[in-house]
C-alpha cells in the first residue's frame, strides 16, 4: 500500500470532478487493501490460537497419562461434563465450550513429580500435599486469558476438587462458591476416576461408584449436579462403553510397522 502525500503534486485542478473520482477509487482501493491485511491479520492469530489451544490440549493428556489416566479420560470428562450441563439447562454453545475447557482440568498434574503420580501404593502425607497443588499449577499454567476457553478452563482447573460442603482444596470453598462447572467436573472426574483401573488400585465396579456418589450428595457434591448426573446416567454409561471399547481396540491392534522401530 503506498502512503499518500498531501498535498498531492499530481492533483489536477483543471479536473474538479475527475480528481474527486479518481481520489474515491484510490480510497477504495485503500480500503479493501487495508480488509485484505486485516484478514491476513486474522488468519494469522487464528492459527496462532489453534496451535496454543493444541499445546494445552496436549500438555493435559500427557498430564492425565503420567498419572496413569488412559488416553481417552480426558475425552470422556468432556463429554460426561457436557451432558450434565445440558441437563442442568446451559446452552448449547455453553455445552460445547465446557465440553473443551473440562478437558484441561488436570493439566497442572505436569507439575507434579513422575514418581508421586506413579507411586504404586498409597502417598504419604508430604506427598500428598504437592498433589494437591496441582489445582493451582493448572491455573497458572492456563494463565489469566481473555479467551473464553481459556477463562473457563482455568477455573475448572483451579476448582474441580473443591468439596460442596468445603473441606475440599486448594481454596476451601463450599456450595455456590465453588463455580457451577467446576462442581460438575468434579464429579464427572470422580466417577470415571473410579471407573478405570490406576497404578495403586483395579477399577471399582459401577454400581458401587455410583453409591458412593449418592452417599456423598451434599457432602462432596452439589445435590443438584448428583441428580442431573442419575438422571442421565444411561447417557453416561453408553459413552463410556463405547470409549472403553474404543480405547481397547486401540491398545489391542496389533502393531503393523516393521519390528526394529520398536526398540
Ligand atoms: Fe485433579
Ligand atoms: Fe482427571
Amino acid at each position: 500500500m503506498t502512503t499518500p502525500t498531501f498535498p498531492d503534486p499530481t492533483l489536477s485542478l483543471a479536473d474538479p470532478a475527475g480528481e474527486i473520482e479518481r481520489l474515491a477509487r484510490r480510497i477504495e482501493q485503500a480500503e479493501a487493501e487495508v480488509a485484505a491485511l486485516r484478514a491476513e491479520r486474522d488468519r494469522a492469530l487464528n492459527a496462532i490460537a489453534t496451535l496454543r489451544n493444541e499445546t494445552f490440549f496436549d500438555l493435559a493428556r500427557s498430564a492425565e497419562r503420567n498419572d496413569g489416566e488412559s488416553p481417552l479420560h480426558t475425552a470422556r470428562i468432556g463429554i460426561y461434563t457436557s451432558l450434565i450441563a445440558t441437563e442442568l439447562g446451559y446452552p448449547e454453545d455453553q455445552c460445547a465450550l465446557l465440553e473443551s475447557a473440562a478437558q484441561l482440568h488436570d493439566i497442572g498434574k505436569i507439575g507434579i513429580h513422575s514418581s508421586i503420580l506413579s507411586k504404586p501404593g498409597p502417598l504419604t502425607t508430604a506427598e500428598w500435599k504437592m498433589m494437591r497443588e496441582h489445582p493451582r499449577i493448572g491455573a497458572s499454567i492456563i494463565g489469566d486469558s481473555e479467551v473464553p476457553l481459556l477463562r473457563l478452563a482455568a477455573e475448572i482447573a483451579m476448582t474441580h476438587h473443591e468439596h460442596f460442603n468445603g473441606i475440599g482444596y486448594p481454596l476451601g470453598l463450599a456450595g455456590e462458591a465453588i463455580p457451577l462447572a467446576g462442581r460438575i467436573v468434579g464429579l464427572a472426574d470422580f466417577f470415571d476416576a473410579l471407573t478405570h483401573d490406576r497404578s495403586y488400585r483395579k477399577a471399582l465396579p459401577v454400581d458401587q461408584v455410583l453409591s458412593m456418589i449418592s452417599e456423598r450428595r451434599g457432602e462432596q457434591f452439589d445435590p443438584r449436579v448428583v441428580d442431573a448426573f442419575m438422571r442421565i446416567f444411561e447417557q453416561i454409561e453408553e459413552v463410556r462403553e463405547q470409549l472403553v471399547e474404543q480405547e481397547a481396540f486401540g491398545e489391542a491392534a496389533e502393531w503393523d510397522g516393521p519390528w526394529w522401530m520398536l526398540y
